[in-house]
């Protein structure tokens, strides 16, 4: 019978069994007195489900009930909350979440592509059915981000939020500047060491740090979700000689997420920039992820911690979990659905230096055509340098004097024009951060 000295157990339900999935298991097999104290009742799983019922997981699946189809398990009537961490933004992972939330059912997530894309919807259903909407996990893996902006910076207008939130580009920037070793390298080693996503393009193309950030953004200026408006640019033309010659000038290349708000609107953007390798944001090594908050009344916080991995984002997953056993209930976003405005997409007219590089046929007046195109879309020059070459092409770096993007994007349409650009120029903002 359950008692005030006896409570009843909070029913999980848990659907993939993979690096997150198993952690999660680990965790309550481990630590369940401890978790069951501050729950203020035990943790029960009670069934799970993943592909594989046969897979060695290095955890013992047999207490525990079995369901082949994730959405059969998020409809059993014998479960508190649904664990959905299958990934995928669409497929079983939606359908079961959209399963469990319309009945009512808690959903505690690790799934950011899922909430990028389908977040209104499943929190407009959460509403509705009076059910949580939790995702942690789904940010910046360990670091308690959602939270902070969620409850603990509910009493400040954000005005900033930005950071490095893919652990595995970080590595691959980081690894390439310490070992002088090229990106292709890099992108194998980082493959072997597991830390890839199942599609590579989502970490190396910024997709899932941008989706990280449109989360963020969505909590901190209390818009609905707009991932379609981020600008979005990966690390797949970062070379090693952008990685020298930023090292040379004092600055490091970070994948880094900037989401704040213009008198326009709201501008997102996940794109590698150089950040003075003296911040703390330039000093971040490996696999770490790093969020800066910016409120009026707060001023700036800084988060850093695991960005991924097992426990970190089992971790992340169990504070969910125990906030919902504790009766805590938020809007998935920080308000109710009816409040979160229409993002309304802008870019800052705030100008910023830029790092120019490319290579050009070697031959009279290419450099001054450059400059020149350069000149005419209002781009001031402040250095250039122009290296040694064995080749036709001579390799060129362009540092410029503040300007906005547009002026940017302007000379890089223009200077194919002029028919000496040999490379196709890589541009970098230089953020002073
Ligand atoms: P994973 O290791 O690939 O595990 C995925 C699990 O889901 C596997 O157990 C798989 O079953 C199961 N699964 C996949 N499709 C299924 C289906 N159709 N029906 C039933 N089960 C299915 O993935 P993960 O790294 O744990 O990531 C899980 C989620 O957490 C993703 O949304 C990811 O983006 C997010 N996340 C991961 C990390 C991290 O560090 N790994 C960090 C933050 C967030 P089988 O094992 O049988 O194949
Ligand atoms: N692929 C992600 C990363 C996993 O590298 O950060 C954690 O979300």
């Amino acid at each position: 019978m359950t008692t005030p000295s006896n409570p009843a157990p909070l029913r999980l339900g848990i659907a993939g069994l993979g690096t997150v999935g198993a952690g999660v298991i680990k965790i309550i097999e481990r630590t369940n007195e401890l978790l069951a104290a501050r729950a203020g009742r035990p943790l029960e799983i009670v069934a799970v489900s993943a592909r594989s019922r046969d897979k060695d997981r290095g955890v013992d699946l047999s207490p525990y009930g079995w369901e082949d189809d994730p959405v059969a398990l998020a409809k059993r009537d014998d479960i508190d909350i649904f664990v959905e961490l299958m990934g995928g933004s669409d497929g079983p992972a939606k359908a079961a979440t959209e399963a469990a939330l319309a009945r009512g059912i808690h959903v505690v997530t690790a799934n950011k592509a899922m909430l990028a894309h389908h977040g209104q919807a499943l929190a407009e259903t959460a509403e509705k059915t009076g059910a949580s909407l939790r995702f942690e996990a789904a940010v910046a893996g360990g670091i308690p981000v959602v939270k902070a902006l969620t409850e603990g910076l509910a009493g400040n207008r954000i005005t900033r939020v930005m950071g490095v939130m893919n652990g595995t580009c970080n590595y691959i920037l980081t690894r390439m500047e310490s070992a002088g070793l090229p990106y292709d390298q890099v992108f194998d080693e980082a493959n072997k060491l597991g830390y890839l996503e199942a599609d590579p393009t989502l970490d190396v193309g910024g997709i899932d740090a941008g989706h990280k950030l449109s989360l963020l953004a969505a909590i901190g200026f209390g818009t609905q979700v707009a991932f379609d408006q981020m600008q979005l640019e990966g690390i797949e033309r970062i070379s090693i000689d952008d990685i020298n010659q930023a090292a040379d000038m004092g600055y490091r290349i970070k994948l880094l997420g900037v989401a704040q708000r213009t008198e326009n609107g709201i501008e997102q953007r996940m794109m590698p920039c150089l950040v003075p390798a003296t911040s703390p944001l330039g000093q971040l090594e490996n696999a770490t992820n790093m969020v800066v908050i910016e409120g009026d009344s707060v001023g700036q916080i800084v988060l850093r911690g695991a960005g991924a991995g097992e426990g970190p984002t089992a971790s992340a997953v169990l504070g969910d979990i125990i906030d919902i056993a504790r009766g805590i209930r938020l809007p998935a976003f920080g308000q109710p659905i009816a409040r979160l405005e229409k993002a309304v997409a802008a870019q800052s007219a705030a100008p910023a230096p830029y790092y120019l590089r490319t290579a050009l046929e070697d031959k009279p007046g290419a450099l001054a055509k450059v400059a020149t195109v350069l000149g005419e879309a209002g781009v001031s020059i402040n250095r250039m340098r122009q290296y040694g070459h064995d080749s036709d092409a001579a390799p060129v770096l362009i540092v410029t004097h503040p300007c906005s993007r547009s002026a940017i994007d302007a000379a890089l349409a223009a200077l194919p024009a002029t028919g000496v650009v040999a490379v196709d120029p890589v541009a970098l903002r230089i953020e002073e951060v």
